[in-house]
């Protein structure tokens, strides 16, 4: 098959219909997103299905504590957990349920298939069970002292204090989670998969590749100590499916789970006529992958490969794991306020901010990685705000006011142009490889070259030249196609922009193979800003509505005079004082870090013509590269002042207060020399 056909079928794992989405799932569901948009850029089928994971004790439980049935809970997270996706423009083709009938189908299908070719098998065993609530109890629902350091209140299963793993039976002093009762031990028929039956085949299996060699160890360790019988089945009262012939014992939820991603994908070919076997029959050529986390590896990698190939399905092409988010390097918590919904999140911040940053940050190994704030608002205000969106803010004033927004009709520099389409090669090889980390790296090295070559021909100064006249559309028009490329590079990871320029350039949605032919001799439309800068007050903002016990601030009534109210009051001046002062538009054509100051920044500022040197206190909120190209305000008759650093020719008009430094814009269309009245 032609790498042009590809088919390919894409899940993550399914979250829990009990709780929110939070920025720490996030991670999985945009690493996905990217690479499914990625595939769908260059034009492969490909498909992405997911659903919720509906089944399970911890689910019937919270129904019964919220006072609603579990059909009522289940579709009520269903339509939230859907709305956050959308929102963080995480695009499925299928998001489903697995408590559907395509579901229960294929559940039964496989138990019934393994069941067949002899790989179940039943024994009674013993459980704790709770005499009050009349329920066995899975090990975290039941507490007690740890029966190696005597910590109170520990799971069933392990001991938080001391690490020490254990049965519930040993726990000292015993209570059901669910009625403080003390747990008694009962009797029951289970049902077992007999994963051991499997091991030839899973040790064949990961030698073709399936798994990142980290994975593939972790498979040896488990080889190692034995492959145990599954227990796949839970008694009464249970919330999933009732197991065929046996009235009361139900399909443990971690059976019916993995399921879900076939029961999706048939809910999909349902609706739309692709057919389910091109995809799920043994001599399937089209490609399975499944993301997940690397704590429920031993579900998608032992227990799913091995039913499929148990029940005469195909076994997955790859399973991709990945590791878990830490916020300023550590575990998410409520107190901190880093335990953040994906809802609260989009309260205070644009979603592809944090698409963007976790691209910077993943590649293909499962080490977890770090979500730090003050890095995320500097990659951000950095490469998208600065680099990237300041490519096109830098020539599209020029060609929308001086050529009616019409682009050349050829390539200033053609081989410039060539280098940046050169780089699809290596940028498609490491989305492929879920190598965004260095994909984001070699786009934004492209970005400072699109920035060096504005700054080397200068536009603004050309524009003032009337022989140069075809020059700036020259240079702008090929700045402009610079920038499209790399829009055409970022679209996985940043949608919802390609969308703005697509609509500002007026073109078809791009596809990655659109860099080939440059756009020329074509009619842009009306640039708007694109982007706008994150702000710190943004960030503690969300944090704070995240911390447990969060009440809205009090409103402030509108007539409130505001924070201004508290600052010294300024003494009146005349109009002739404040005509003493020649504000001008100026133009950054050079910021550079002042080594030995913690917060200047030295400015090479363009005043129409005349180049003045400003030293500015306001490296804490700009890196220097994002304030080169942009227009601002400065006090241009300012007695020069030495300093340490050489002469301050001047100063540029910022605003501050507690929440940071903004630095003075003037609208588009300003020019630099305008005097500002
Ligand atoms: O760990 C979890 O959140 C599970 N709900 C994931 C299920 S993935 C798949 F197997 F369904
Ligand atoms: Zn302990």
């Amino acid at each position: 098959m032609s790498d042009q056909n590809r088919r390919i079928l894409v899940t993550s794992a399914l979250p829990y219909a009990n709780g929110p989405i939070h920025i720490g799932h996030l991670v999985e569901y945009i690493q996905t997103d990217i690479w499914v948009r990625f595939q769908k850029l260059c034009g492969h089928h490909c498909y992405y299905v997911c659903a919720d994971d509906a089944h399970g004790t911890p689910i019937m439980l919270r129904a019964e504590q919220d006072g609603v049935t579990p059909e009522q809970l289940i579709e009520q997270v269903w339509r939230e957990h859907q709305a956050d996706f959308a929102d963080f423009l995480v695009e499925f083709d299928n998001y489903y349920s697995t408590h559907s009938p395509e579901n229960r189908h294929y559940a039964e299908l496989i138990y019934h298939r393994l069941d067949a070719a002899g790989h179940i098998s039943r024994r009674v065993i013993t459980q704790a069970f709770d005499p009050e609530k009349q329920m066995f109890l899975p090990d975290r629902f039941i507490k007690g002292e740890c029966p190696r350091c005597g910590a109170l209140d520990q799971y069933g299963d392990s001991c938080e204090n001391c690490g020490a793993t254990y049965s519930p039976t040993d726990l000292k002093n015993p209570r059901s989670v669910i009625s403080g009762a003390t747990p008694v031990t009962k009797e029951s028929l289970h049902f077992f998969f007999k994963l051991a039956d499997f091991e030839a085949m899973l040790q064949d299996w990961i030698i073709s590749g399936p798994i990142q060699p980290q994975m593939a160890n972790k498979l040896n360790e488990w080889f190692t100590a034995g492959l145990q019988e599954w227990d796949i089945s839970r008694d009464a009262p249970y919330w999933g499916f009732e197991i065929p012939d046996a009235p009361g014992k139900y399909f443990y939820v971690w059976l019916d789970a993995p399921i879900g991603y076939m029961a999706s994908f048939q809910n999909y070919c349902d609706r739309t006529g692709l057919h389910f076997d091109d995809f799920w029959a043994p001599d399937s050529t089209a490609e399975v992958y499944h993301f997940i986390g690397k704590d429920i590896a031993y579900f998608h990698i032992l227990f799913w490969p091995a039913e499929l190939t148990g029940a005469g399905f195909r076994k997955p092409t790859a399973v991709h794991c990945h590791g878990f988010l830490t916020v300023d390097g550590q575990k998410m918590s409520k107190s901190r306020g880093t335990f953040i919904k994906a809802r609260t999140y989009l309260h205070h911040l644009r979603p592809e901010y944090l698409r963007y940053y976790f691209a910077t940050k993943l590649n293909d190994g499962i080490d977890d990685l770090d979500l730090n704030f003050e890095d995320f608002l500097h990659r951000v205000n950095s490469d998208l705000v600065g680099k990237l969106v300041n490519i096109a803010s830098r020539c599209a004033g020029f060609i929308t006011r001086r050529f009616s927004g019409q682009l050349a009709d050829s390539l200033a520099e053609p081989a410039l142009y060539a280098e940046f389409a050169t780089a699809s090669e290596s940028i498609a090889h490491a989305y492929e490889g879920r190598e965004f980390g260095r994909a984001m790296r070699e786009i934004m090295a492209l970005a400072d070259r699109a920035n060096q070559y504005i700054d080397e021909r200068k536009p603004w100064i050309l524009a003032k030249q009337p022989d140069a006249h075809d020059e700036v559309q020259a240079v702008c028009s090929l700045g402009l196609n610079l920038f499209r490329v790399l829009i055409i590079y970022l679209k996985p990871v940043l949608p919802g922009l390609a969308a703005q320029v697509e609509q500002f350039l007026q073109i078809p949605p791009l596809r990655w193979n659109n860099l080939e032919k440059p756009l020329l001799d074509h009619k842009i439309g009306e640039f708007k800003p694109l982007m706008q800068r994150v702000d710190m007050a943004q960030i503690t903002a969300m944090i704070d509505e995240s911390k447990e016990n969060y009440s809205p601030a009090r409103e402030v009534p509108a007539s409130s005079p505001g924070p201004l109210a508290d600052d010294p009051v300024s003494p009146l001046i005349t109009i002739e004082d404040f005509a003493k002062i020649d504000l001008r538009v100026a133009r950054i054509i050079k910021a550079e870090a002042v080594a030995g100051a913690d917060k200047l920044v030295r400015l090479e500022l363009d005043l129409g013509g005349e180049i003045r040197q400003v030293f500015a206190g306001i490296k804490l909120a700009y890196a220097p590269e994002e304030l080169q190209g942009r227009l601002t305000v400065m006090a241009a008759n300012l007695t020069p002042r030495k300093m340490r650093f050489g002469v301050s020719e001047g100063m540029v008009l910022a605003a501050g207060g507690s929440s940071g430094i903004y630095l003075l814009n003037p609208d588009n269309g300003a020019e630099p020399g305008m005097r500002v009245k």
